[in-house]
Order: C-alpha cells, then structure tokens, then sequence
C-alpha cells in the first residue's frame, strides 16, 4: 500500500513538503529514511496526530543535522540512544533516530541499543499497530508493514510483537489499556494473558515511579480518562499507581462531571491537573502528600493537591444568596483547575463559580494605596485591611466611585 496521497489529504502541506524533502536528503546522502509509530497509526485511522519520528538506516544524529542545517532549525541531541530532535524556526519538533534493537538485562530495566534494520527496530516496538514505518525515500509513501498493523488497526487489536515485551517493559501495560480505550479496541487474547501474568510476577515493581507517573499522566490527558482508569483498576495495576488509589461511585460521578464541565469550560485549564484532583479525591491530606512524594509530582500538582484539600472545607460550605465580595474572596486564591474541579464536586457552588469567573473575577479595585498616602491617611499595615474592605463594598455595590470610595474610607477608619 501507498500512503503518499493519505498523507496529502489528511496532514498538512508543510508536513508533506518536510516528509518529501527530509526524503531527498536520505537519497542524496544513501541513507534510507522512513517515518514511523504513532503518526503511521493515526493516518491510517484518520486521527490527527503530527507527531513526526524518523528512523533511519544509518546514523540518526548525523542525518538530523544535515536535515536541521536544510531546514534551518536547531538540534539537540541524545548521544546515548543515538537519538535527536530538530526544532524548526516556528517550533515544530521532527524526532529522528537509528534503526536499532533493543537488549533489556533485566524486567524494567533501561535497554542497550544496537544499530539494525528498520525491521529490527519495528520488531523491538511495543503493540502491532504501532509498529508500522512509511519510507520517505526509495518509494515514497510505500508502507511498511511487517507485522499485520493494518490488519490489527483494521478489527482493532491491541497485540504484542513477542511474548517478553511486557518483561522488557513493563509500562506497555499502561499502553494497551490508553490505546484499547481510545481507540475503542479490544487487547487481543494472548496479549492480555502476558499482561496478566506481567501484572502477577510484579514486573511493575522495578519500574522507576517517575516512569510510572509519567504512564498516569497520558491516561489522564486522553479526551476521556475514566474508561482507562477503570480498566487499569479491572487488570490489577491501579496499585502500582499508588495503593491508597480506589475508583468507586463517587469518582466514577467526578470524572464524568468533569467530562461535561469541561465541554463548556473556557477559562486556560490543565484537565490532567484537574482529573488528578478527582482521582486523589479521598485521599487525607496526609495521604496526598505521601503520594505526591512518591510518585514525584511538580510542585503545580502538590501544590494544587494541597489545596484541595485546605480549602474543600470553606469551598462546600459556600451556600444560598451570596454577596459579591463573599465569593470573590471564596474563589480569588483558587486556579481554574480546582474552581473546575470544586464545580464537579459540589453541584451548590457551581452557579457562584460561574458568577465569580464570568462576572467578577477581573474587578479591579477603585482604590490603591497611593490614593490612601495622597488624602494623608498614616502608612500602616492597616492599609491592606482597608483596601480589602473597600474593595468588599465596591464588589457588593455600596461604592462605585473614588470618591464614594474615599467619603467610606473617612467614615470607617478615620478617627475624629
Ligand atoms: N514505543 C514502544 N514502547 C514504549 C514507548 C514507545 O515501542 N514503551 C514506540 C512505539 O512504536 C510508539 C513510538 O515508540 O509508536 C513513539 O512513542 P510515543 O510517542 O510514546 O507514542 P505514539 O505512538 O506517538 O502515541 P501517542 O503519543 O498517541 O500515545
């Protein structure tokens, strides 16, 4: 099969000029060059994806930079797995790498690579239908299929090339589960029994939880994580998450609150950020932050974590016929992704939230203490309670002037 005219009509031109031309350069310089993985994957699905990785058959760092010097972008290089990524002017990033088998020396372990062929290195891959390469030179477009992709992407099966590919890398298990569900695939029989047997002798254990967190994340930045997550749980390898990780009703309602939300959410949000919040929902303080140490999160995600938990308390509590000031001082501190994740969690609050984000959250105060120096009210600490309570009455409509603001400052704090 050729795929130049799928790539034509579903990429973009810029993608298929790069393709052609990294193509000429392969030819001119006798290195064959192929484009390969997930992009193969999604242009057979017609899923957009421009994720671009080049293998060759020959030295991938040199190539890389023939093609950064063509293109005029800029290179970084992995000299231990042979490994670069051009960053064109405009940011597009194209990945290359040698053709190149993999020797894992123990379960988890980090392999040693060896220069090979490019079906060497579709074989040491981790699921048939990413095992696909397209040549970008020779015949153009010509797919690469050596291990029934097409076929796997066709009934949709989620299949190992060998029986040891869960041993060498045990964090494909993660992977079969995000493909099976966002693709809506089913993991093939024989698959699934490796990946059970992976699951029983503990292969995950020797995994760095770094790694792991990682395999989190990209469940949680699918469109929908839950299905995944449940199917994570369903195989036994939600406990190499974390252990204190449980998904029953309340979590199963929050993801999918979440989902809804989201739909007509429009404020800059982290969703990953925001379905962590309802994955850790049970979780104790306490708790949380044994989990955010061991799985080593950012200081965005512990951080955000923490406050949740501080201030679920003040947040649920937020009921009736509120005044202004009332929410504004309820939500000023809070991200997006809790006001969202806060919204999921307790129907009450969602009309305030709305309110706070869409009517009141850029108010800026009328006031400054530059305007309390000028009318010679004595520098202090107190300034800062004064301008928070102006800034309350000009929240609830009791000012709306300077100097309505100034005549309330003369009324409340200044002594006769
Ligand atoms: N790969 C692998 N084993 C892994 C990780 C990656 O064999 N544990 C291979 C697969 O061939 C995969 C390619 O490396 O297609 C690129 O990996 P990655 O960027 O993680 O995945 P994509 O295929 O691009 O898919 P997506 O990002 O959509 O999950």
């Amino acid at each position: 099969m050729n795929c130049r005219n799928l790539i034509l009509s579903n990429t973009p031109e810029f993608v298929y000029n790069l393709l052609i031309s990294i193509g000429k350069s392969g030819e001119k310089t006798g290195v064959p060059a192929y484009v390969v993985g997930g992009f193969i994957r999604d242009l057979l699905v017609g899923r957009r994806n421009l994720d671009i990785d080049i293998v060759v058959e020959g030295e991938g760092i040199n190539f890389a930079r023939q093609i950064a010097e063509k293109i005029n972008g800029k290179i970084k290089t992995h000299d231990q797995f042979g490994t670069a990524v051009v960053i064109l002017p405009d940011g597009f990033k194209i990945d290359f790498a040698t053709a190149r088998t993999e020797v894992y020396e123990y379960p988890g372990a980090l392999p040693t690579v060896n220069p090979a062929s490019i079906k060497d290195d579709l074989y040491r891959r981790d699921f048939t239908i990413n095992s696909m390469a397209v040549k970008l030179t020779g015949d153009f477009g010509e797919l690469v299929d050596c291990f029934n992709g097409q076929r796997d992407l066709k009934y949709g099966y989620i299949r190992i090339l060998h029986d040891l590919s869960f041993q060498d890398d045990p964090t494909r298990m993660f992977r079969a589960v995000r493909y099976e569900k966002r693709y809506d695939f089913s993991i093939e029989k024989h698959t699934q029994e490796l990946l059970q047997q992976a699951v029983s002798k503990g292969y995950l254990e020797n995994i760095s939880r770094q790694r792991i967190r990682n395999e989190l994340f990209l469940i949680l930045s699918e469109d929908n994580p839950l299905p995944a997550i449940q199917r994570v749980e369903e195989l036994g390898l939600l406990k190499y998450i974390h252990p204190c990780i449980e998904i029953y009703g309340d979590i199963i309602s929050l993801f999918d609150k979440i989902g809804e939300l989201s739909k007509s959410w429009d404020q800059e949000t982290d969703l990953v950020l925001v379905y962590l919040l309802a994955l850790l929902d049970q979780l104790h303080l306490d708790k949380a932050i044994e989990l955010s140490e061991d799985l080593v999160l950012q200081s965005k995600y512990t951080d955000a974590l923490i406050a949740s938990k501080i201030k679920i308390h003040n947040i649920s509590e937020l009921n009736g016929n509120l005044r202004n000031s009332i929410i504004y001082n309820a939500f000023k501190d809070i991200s997006s992704e809790l006001v969202l994740y806060f919204m999921a969690k307790f129907e009450n609050i969602r009309e305030a939230a709305l309110y706070y984000i869409n009517e009141i959250k850029d108010i800026k105060p009328i006031l400054t203490g530059r305007d309390l120096l000028e009318v010679g009210y004595p520098k202090g600490p107190i300034y800062s309670e004064i301008l928070d309570r102006v800034f309350s009455a000009q929240l609830d409509g009791i000012i709306s002037d300077r100097k309505q603001a100034l005549e309330y400052v003369k009324k409340n704090f200044f002594k006769e």
